[in-house]
């Protein structure tokens, strides 16, 4: 298949790790007969520098023009001081507003090789493969905002529409996977959980009567992600709730740098990202772990090109090479791959 795909480096071990992701691209394109083609375009901080706006429109422009797009990272510390005209990750909430993903998938997968690098006792994050559904663009993060001198109030603001698209999203997901889904919610206290479970609950018996729905508080959900990660599959949540848990969930594995995310909408193209940030402290280096930029490019294959099989292919490839010892410094202390050994061997594991 042909398919184009905007790449935005963005900053710091963005361009490390998207140069990587691309490589894997384009041993999957060779490997299996597609046409991938490739632009780039700026975002960010070095955005900011040579257009002076941290999403410029030709970017936007471009991304519009795409199938898919995977991005880096952003920010910079010389644009992070609290009265900087810009930020760099203004660029990022544009470019997600811009292109109207409203459901944000993080999966999270434990892997063996990495099981000690849990917080969590090993034998506890064993055989954990989770796929978080974060609703991204509604809610208290999107709400009407007020501030007095001696009060402040954010607005928690849903929609049955809103909650239905999310629903639905991971709903198909589930379908591919256990067919169970877990919806979480404040529904014991706040209006918008009850809206938020009653739609879940209509929408599930109406469209997806093949896959079990079972509904959580979100503060036991905080706690059931410690005691019992592995019980779990598929999960849908408001924004706020989202976001945190899934940070929580993120420490699960060994490491920041493992973890890919998607953004979906109703339309192309998909934002595709790896989890972590521009990590100033390491950039330019050479050591940044690229594992979850290539895993964002697998997810980038599932759901906007449609590409299972090859999606499945990076996957194990990175666990090939994850367990054949191609570790990058966050994972290990001696001895660590940089981060184009750790590209080399997810190429050399996905030809073989
Ligand atoms: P960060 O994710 O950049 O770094 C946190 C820690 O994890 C650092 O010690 C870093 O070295 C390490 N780390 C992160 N990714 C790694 C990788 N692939 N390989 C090895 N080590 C890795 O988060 P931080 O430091 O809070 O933020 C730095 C900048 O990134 C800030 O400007 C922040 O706003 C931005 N940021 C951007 C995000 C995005 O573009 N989606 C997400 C999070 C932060
Ligand atoms: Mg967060």
């Amino acid at each position: 298949m042909k398919a184009r795909i905007a790449l935005l480096p963005g900053d710091g071990i963005g361009p490390e790790v998207i140069v990587q992701a691309r490589r894997v691209l384009e041993a999957v394109a060779s490997r299996h007969g597609h046409g991938f083609e490739f632009a780039e375009a700026r975002i960010g901080g070095v955005a900011i520098e040579h257009d002076d706006s941290p999403l410029p429109a030709a970017t936007l422009e471009l991304c519009r023009a795409c199938d898919a797009v995977l991005l880096g990272a952003v920010g910079d510390p010389r644009w992070s001081s609290p009265d900087a005209p810009m930020r760099p990750e203004q660029g990022l909430l544009s470019l997600r507003k811009a292109l109207a993903v409203y459901a944000n998938l993080r999966p999270v997968r434990g892997l063996p090789a990495l099981a000690e690098l849990s917080p969590l006792r090993p034998e506890r994050v064993s055989g954990v493969d989770l796929m978080f559904v974060r609703e991204l663009t509604g809610g208290m993060y999107f709400g009407p905002k007020e501030r007095t001198t001696n009060a402040a109030s954010d607005l928690c603001l849903y929609t049955v529409p809103e909650i239905e698209r999310t629903v639905r999203v991971a709903a198909r997901i589930a379908r591919t996977r256990r067919r169970t889904l877990v919806s979480i919610d404040k529904a014991n206290v706040l209006e918008t959980s009850r809206l938020w479970r009653a739609t879940t609950t209509r929408v599930m018996k109406d469209e997806f009567p093949d896959v079990a729905i079972e509904h959580l508080l979100v503060d036991a959900a905080a706690m059931h992600l410690l005691s019992r990660p592995a019980d779990f599959d598929v999960l849908v949540t408001e924004n706020l709730f989202g976001d945190i848990l899934t940070d929580e969930a993120s420490m699960l594995v060994g490491s920041l740098g493992m973890l890919p995310s998607a953004s979906l909408g109703d339309a192309r193209p998909g934002l595709y990202e790896p989890v972590h940030g521009s990590a100033p402290d390491i950039a330019g280096r050479g050591i940044a772990n690229p594992y979850g930029a290539i895993l964002s490019a697998a997810m980038l294959l599932r759901h906007s090109l449609e590409l299972l099989r090859e999606a499945h292919a990076v996957e194990a490839a990175v666990a090939t090479a994850i367990a054949g010892g191609v570790l990058t410094a966050d994972l290990r202390a001696e001895g660590a791959a940089s981060t184009e050994e750790a590209g080399s061997a997810v190429i050399d594991s996905l030809v073989r």
